[in-house]
């Protein structure tokens, strides 16, 4: 992995699919502009309608890819990172399928870089067996789930256990799982 001394990851795609958590992908996008030297979005269409892809360009002149059908091969070979977050029941299906329907999902296939996904759902949703199935896929595919946490289900206003961590713990969460890597780059940084 080529990253800068103080920066431990070199360049992070970040996916951002159509939860409610979208509404926290500014602050997510803040927190990995501190541990990357390059961060690249791509959004999936239900993504976009949540949160508007402009804003996320104004952090930092970020790049974000908006277009399905952008070519997969164009995607830069330096990213070492694809982090999924927040990652919708749908789209988790996908990637448990081999679909690859948008950028983002063909980028899952496509790209040998680290993959993690942060799933973000109700309660509800998070507890279906099929989901449960899927995710459990994915981590046996190389693949490494952040499960998610207790927080405030913002369409109800009420408690749920499907909350992806806020956007520190979940950064902190990938540095760790990193690290976990046996990447030297890692051992000494701290957020
Ligand atoms: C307001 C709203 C909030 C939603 N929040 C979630 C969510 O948090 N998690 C989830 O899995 N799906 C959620 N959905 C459903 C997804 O948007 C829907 O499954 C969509 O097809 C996902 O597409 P994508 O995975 O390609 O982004 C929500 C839908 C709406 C209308």
């Amino acid at each position: 992995m080529a990253s800068s001394y103080l920066k431990p990851i070199s360049h992070v795609l970040l996916g951002i699919s159509g939860g409610i958590d979208c509404l926290n992908s500014a602050k997510l996008l803040i927190q990995l502009w501190k541990v990357a030297d390059r961060v690249t979005v791509v959004m999936t269409p239900a993504a976009m309608r949540m949160m508007p892809a402009d804003s996320l360009r104004a952090i930092n002149s970020t790049e974000v890819l908006t277009d399905p059908l952008t070519n997969h091969m164009s995607l830069p070979d330096s990213i070492d990172l694809f982090l999924i977050a927040p990652a919708t029941a749908n789209t988790i299906a996908k990637l448990s399928s081999g679909i690859g329907d948008n950028l983002l999902t063909t980028a899952a296939i496509a790209l040998s870089c680290r993959r993690v996904v942060a799933p973000s759902m109700s309660s509800n949703m998070w507890e279906n067996t099929i989901v449960q199935r899927n995710c459990k896929f994915l981590q046996d595919s190389n693949f490494h789930v952040i499960p998610p946490t207790v927080g405030t289900e913002v369409l109800e206003l009420k408690e749920c256990y499907g909350a992806m961590p806020n956007e520190k713990i979940l950064v902190k969460l990938v540095l760790k799982h990193l690290r976990q890597q046996n990447t030297k780059e890692f051992t000494a940084f701290q957020p």
